[in-house]
């Protein structure tokens, strides 16, 4: 018997996607559809004084143009436009009043017969605002910050270490905005039934928290809102929480009482969340040995007017090395800007860049390879609650990522190594990640045929999860995976949590595996009932289900077929629902891990930056597929060659307004960006985390590429660019 789980296997969404089979969000089309387009606010405070659609409406296929002023009536209370992720504060409301918040806030929505007329008359909407004073530069507000997040345990006094240390390194890093850019753009086609219910194709990485929502704001029955989004082009977080397209859309098909769609242009896309702008703060102090004495860590970043987003930047360097002496504390200051948002592995792509970066430094002061200082300050448990990990093959990753790249050739003078013209460099850093599940659900289907039906309300947002339901469903129904059909992205599905966090490769694994537990019992049952059964007296936990069989595990002569078992008790097919159910386990810390090497090539004369070769080895458990996780994990690089080189949100401070809201002016890594990427996987056995051992890979990947990048960049040119992205006018000034 074939087994999958493990293996290379291709996506099996992967021919609807290539086809164009697969159906988006705004491409669903249905009779009558009307097309709306947002008009955004061109300034970043204030009250909307005045608002003309008169020109707009004039226009001939314009069917309204909502305001705040004729918007139907929509929630008043803050609870109702909570979402399941959603922080501390008063969430944003489309459309609810003349208050501006920040720039590019949507003020009103035309809708008319054509996508073209709509986009036409948003562009004759008249705004009067009454301006406020305001403030978006995270800079010119760092007197106002506010602590969010200190340790529950502060070790030592990191203070009084660092003043005594043998070497010291203190720095200033900062990461600049970046902008979500997927792909698909975020668009929703709500579809009006006549019954009055809607179907609402949102893109989002979570249709329960987009239908709760829904349901929430215009005071509606989950019965009357379904939300699908069986297909994402891309979120990595912008997607967690329902933007607010899918508000104006859902608020204009209930008014005209026919189906719309809104797909939000590219430059309003930057009006949405973001990686939030952040000023890191590390100090470490060291023994000549190499081991570290003091860690502190602080982070300012920003946040808006209304609520306080923020996740944990300075917590990992907490419990990333041994230190008797650590303190850290995260603060935020409020800016006339949108709520910030989760982007792949927030908090620790932007703490951990810090880290490393200062670790690369306190190598230098050490004249220690950076390498063996991250092996002198090793922890084999989790230094913040002095815990052993489930698993921990971090030595593993340094050692096989090293050979791979051949990091023992490193000379460690800066600006030492060359090839013709280009200075070369090689940096490395440490990468960490959490490995988290949530209680989810699975359903599955099983025909006598021997085809099964797998079903979770969870989304793919590309990672793969299609396909690694199908394997784990396989696996464990002892089916083939052409005989498996993977039903998700429907908030009618078995519940599942908004998918993010690396958390849905192990959460709805086990539940599918507990459903089909649920199956093994019944089919088991059945088998039993068929005269003179060889199953009469086997064991429950004796029965496995393989190659179309329930078989004995212990004597392979025992078995019935799936066919025969449900044909006797003349069932066409059986149907067990399950939820995963994961036990609270303080006693271990649960974390993914990887080392990044990089070498990058500056031209001497021109101060061009490429990175031309990566390796990022990673431990994290067991790798469901090979082949899909190499694809999280190369993605990932290239984001973090994005964060290192090019991805910066450009925001003209007297006017509080972005200046770079497209795909031209804001740079991301293109072909010729990306050279030789080597992804390895650390063997990382772990019965403890979960039964199946699996701690998920969507953001590791991303995890400290930026700080091997910039302390390669550092090693070519005896330059410490601090300040990201680094551009070749900063290794000039
Ligand atoms: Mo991830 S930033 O939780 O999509």
């Amino acid at each position: 018997m074939k087994s999958y789980i493990g293996t290379p296997t291709s996506r099996v969404d992967g021919r609807a996607k290539v086809t164009g089979a697969a159906q988006y969000a705004g491409e669903f089309n249905v009779p009558g559809l009307a097309y709306g387009s947002v008009v955004a606010s061109t300034i970043p405070k204030g009250r909307i004084a005045r608002i003309d659609a008169s020109k707009a409406l004039a226009v001939e296929g314009v069917i309204n143009v909502f305001t705040h002023e004729n918007r139907p009536s929509m929630a008043g209370t803050d609870r109702a436009y909570m979402d399941d992720v959603a922080p501390g504060g008063s969430p944003f409301r489309p459309l609810y009043d003349d208050k501006i918040r920040f720039n590019g806030q949507p003020i009103a929505l035309v809708v008319a017969e054509e996508w073209e007329v709509a986009e036409f008359a948003a562009s004759l909407v008249r705004v009067e605002y009454r301006a406020e004073e305001f403030v978006t530069d995270l800079h010119a507000q760092l007197d106002e910050a506010f602590v969010v997040d200190k340790p529950e345990r502060p070790r030592g006094n990191a203070e009084k270490a660092y003043a005594a240390a043998a070497v010291r390194h203190e720095a200033e890093y900062f990461i600049p905005i970046e902008h979500h850019n997927p792909m698909e753009l975020f668009a929703a086609t709500v579809v009006w039934n006549r019954n009055g219910k809607l179907t609402v194709h949102d893109k989002t990485q979570g249709v329960q928290n987009v239908q709760r929502y829904i349901c929430g704001v215009f005071g509606l029955e989950p019965d009357d809102v379904q939300v699908v989004s069986p297909f994402v082009g891309g979120a990595f977080g912008s997607g967690l929480r329902p933007q607010y397209e899918v508000v104006l859309a859902v608020l204009a098909a209930q008014a005209l009482k026919r189906s719309v769609r809104l797909v939000l242009t590219r430059a309003q896309m930057y009006g949405l969340g973001y990686r939030p702008a952040t000023i890191e703060r590390v100090a470490l102090g060291a023994k000549a040995g190499g081991t570290l004495d003091a860690i502190t860590q602080e982070a300012i970043a920003m946040t808006s007017q209304y609520e306080e987003f923020s996740r944990n930047d300075t917590a990992w360097s907490e419990m990333l090395y041994k230190s008797a002496n650590v303190k850290y504390v995260h603060k935020l200051t409020r800016l006339d800007v949108p709520t910030p948002a989760d982007m792949r592995a927030p908090g620790a792509t932007t703490g951990v860049f810090a880290l490393e970066c200062a670790m690369d430094e306190l190598a230098v002061a050490l004249k220690i390879d950076p390498m063996e200082l991250r092996l002198r300050c090793y922890s084999d448990r989790e230094q913040s609650h002095d815990v052993p990990f489930t698993s921990k093959q971090l030595r593993e990753c340094y050692r096989q990522g090293a050979e791979a790249f051949g990091w023992n050739q490193r000379n460690p003078e800066p600006r030492s190594m060359r090839d013709g013209s280009d200075l070369v460099g090689w940096g490395m850093a440490t990468g960490i990640w959490e490995a988290l599940q949530m209680p989810t659900a699975a359903r599955i289907v099983l025909t006598a045929n021997g085809h099964a039906e797998v079903s979770c309300a969870t989304s793919d947002i590309g990672t793969g999860t299609y396909t690694i339901m199908a394997q784990v469903a396989a696996d464990m129904l002892g089916l083939s995976i052409d005989n498996i059909t993977v039903k998700l992205g429907d908030s009618t599905l078995p519940q599942a949590q908004v998918e993010g966090g690396s958390w849905t490769a192990a959460s709805v694994a086990h539940a599918i595996a507990a459903a089909a537990d649920e199956i093994r019992k019944e089919l088991l049952a059945l088998a039993r009932k068929i005269p003179g059964s060889p199953l009469a007296n086997v064991q429950e936990d004796d029965v496995r289900l393989a190659d179309g069989m329930i078989v004995s595990k212990s004597d392979a002569s025992r078995a019935a077929s799936i066919a025969d078992a449900m044909r006797h008790s003349a069932l066409d097919r059986i149907e067990h629902e399950k939820s995963a159910e994961f036990a609270d386990d303080s006693k271990h810390a649960r974390n993914t891990h990887s080392a990044i090497f990089a070498e990058v090539k500056v031209d001497e004369p021109l101060d061009v930056i490429r990175v031309t070769r990566i390796v990022d080895a990673v431990a994290a458990g067991r790798i469901l597929n090979t082949k899909t996780a190499h694809s999280q994990v190369l993605g990932s690089v290239v984001w973090g060659i994005g964060m290192a080189l090019h991805e910066e949100t450009l925001v003209d401070h007297t006017f509080g307004r972005i200046m770079n809201a497209n795909i031209a002016e804001y740079h991301v890594p293109v072909n010729a960006d990306v050279q030789d990427i080597k992804v390895i996987f650390v063997d990382e056995p772990d019965d403890i985390v979960n039964p199946l051992g699996i701690k998920g890979v969507g953001e590791i990947g991303i995890v400290g590429v930026a700080a091997a990048i910039a302390n390669a960049v550092y090693h070519a040119t005896g330059k410490r660019v601090r300040d990201l992205p680094i551009t070749l006018d900063k290794l000039q000034r």
